[in-house]
């Protein structure tokens, strides 16, 4: 793959040609290698003849392209989205002699002549640690007539192993288990909450860690997640969540609420990676496009479409009023970091300019801390901006916050020309949960997607864009703020993953 074009994502990854959109079978080895495996059609810019791409990582950000992992078994049958699992104990029988034997768990998805036909729940196994698959000879291990039962997510609970499986048409999740990974028993179901869009996909049940009020962890906590498409309040598919209690067997969520992972339009399908012995928090990647429109974006005119996500730990706290929320921060950035272009103290209210039109990357990390917050509070004409820009074009990529009541958080991709579509909303916003005593936002920005969190990852949003010209001027920017407050800002370079 080319990585060199001008909208290349530099420290994320995307597939080294044509079309990708749902991460898979994510799992992280004994060694400690990531595992990325996504949705691939490897013979055109959109989706269609999916296969299983493949990736691997040290660091979850340099990343090796492998050869593809999963073919489809005949003509007119794909393979759809699923998950991978090290089946270190042997309780498949496919590894007598080995630790390190992996399977993956996917649909495969028939189409007739007049249209979708049958999908069903099917495995294959691999003795190389990850690299090369065989399908299991007595496929499928859940058979059905549907055309709407599909991406499995598996798990190991205590003895056995558990599924996750999306019924999209019924807005259902279906809970199977297995002693084998071979032979599946259907437990429970989890339906009818929360947003139901026209379609549930690609569910992922995870044990959570949450963090509360003192900083304490604890480790009784379960998550839900469901992706919804098309249908989502700002268009097209996003990813929703329920906070619980799991048995085993049975999901039970704390609320009937809808809760959504990121308030931008891009991040859609997101799994978690399978670690047998997990004692960090769970990291998660999205696919960071959206349905409405991801056939269509310009980036195909350099041979490729889609990006996944950062990485990001997660792990939930409960937050003012609202009650539980999923916490999202990128995965350690230390391996991309390169040159502090910019580090001050205290801006007050003021503004700082950073040109990094010689950053080769294009691709920067910015921090903006607020402490030192009167208890007598923030006027309401406060804020706190950032814009990157295009010196040539004058295109622009905006965000930030408004003190006011509410502490409204907006981002703007209005100012980019790159990619005219009615389904490209270009402005999203959120009520952000702020303390009161400390304000935060970071910004990861790289070449055509920007992932912004607020207030140490209560919110984020991801955003995809598409500037005719590099953007290469950021600023950020104070107005309003009382005395006394400090605001500290760090902007530092972000070194290409792929040069
Ligand atoms: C979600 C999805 C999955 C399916 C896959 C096909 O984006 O529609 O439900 O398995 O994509 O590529």
């Amino acid at each position: 793959g080319d990585y060199n074009g001008r909208y290349r994502p530099q420290v994320h990854f995307s597939p080294p040609k044509h079309f990708m959109n749902d991460p898979n079978g994510m799992f992280r080895d004994a060694n400690g290698t990531w595992h990325l495996y996504y949705q691939y059609n490897p013979t055109a810019n959109v989706a269609g003849n999916q296969h299983w791409g493949h990736a691997t990582s040290d660091d979850l950000y340099h990343w090796i392209n492998q050869p593809i992992a999963l073919f489809p078994p005949k003509d007119n049958v794909f393979v759809f989205s699923g998950s991978a699992v090290v089946d270190v104990n042997n309780t498949s029988g496919f590894f007598p002699n080995q630790t390190n034997g992996v399977v993956a768990v996917y649909t495969l998805a028939e189409y007739n002549d007049d249209g979708p036909g049958p999908q069903n729940q099917n495995i294959a196994v691999s003795h190389d640690g990850g690299y090369t698959f065989t399908p299991y000879k007595k496929n499928p291990v859940i058979a059905s007539n549907s055309s709407q039962f599909r991406d499995p997510k598996v798990i190991r609970y205590d003895d056995h192993w558990v599924m996750a499986v999306a019924y999209p048409y019924d807005f259902e999740i279906g809970i199977f288990t297995s002693k084998n990974l071979v032979d599946w028993t259907p437990t429970s179901n989890f339906s009818h909450h929360g947003l139901l869009a026209l379609q549930w996909e690609c569910p992922n049940l995870v044990k959570m860690p949450y963090i509360d009020e003192k900083g304490e962890k604890h480790d009784d906590m379960w998550l839900l997640a469901v992706s919804v498409n098309p249908g989502a309040p700002v268009g097209g598919s996003i990813m929703q969540y329920y906070p619980g209690k799991f048995n085993g067997t049975h999901f039970d969520a704390v609320d009937s609420a809808a809760r959504i992972a990121d308030f931008g339009k891009d991040n859609y399908a997101g799994q978690f990676f399978y670690e047998e012995t997990a004692n960090d928090d769970p990291v998660f990647i999205a696919w960071a496009s959206n349905w409405q429109y991801t056939q269509v974006v310009p980036t195909s005119e350099e041979g490729w479409r889609s990006v996944m996500s950062l990485p990001r730990k997660t792990y939930l706290k409960k937050a003012p009023r609202l009650g539980w929320k999923l916490i999202n921060e990128p995965y350690d950035l230390t391996p991309v970091r390169g040159e502090v272009l910019e580090d001050k103290k205290d801006l007050g209210n003021g503004t700082v300019v950073v040109d990094f039109s010689d950053v080769e990357s294009n691709a920067i990390y910015w921090q903006v801390n607020v402490t030192g917050i009167p208890k007598s509070g923030i006027p309401d004409m406060a804020t706190l901006n950032f814009t990157v820009a295009s010196p040539i074009t004058g295109e622009n990529l905006k965000g930030g916050f408004f003190l006011g009541g509410d502490t409204p958080f907006f981002i703007d991709r209005s100012g980019t020309k790159g990619f005219d579509n009615v389904f490209f909303t270009d402005k999203f916003s959120t009520n952000s949960l702020l303390t009161k005593d400390t304000w935060s936002m970071s910004g990861v920005f790289d070449r055509s997607i920007l992932e912004v969190f607020v207030d140490g990852g209560l919110e984020s949003a991801t955003n995809t864009f598409f500037s005719t010209q590099p953007l290469t001027l950021l600023s950020l920017s104070t107005a309003h703020l009382p005395v006394g407050i400090k605001v500290s800002v760090r902007v530092d370079e972000l070194k290409s993953t792929w040069a």
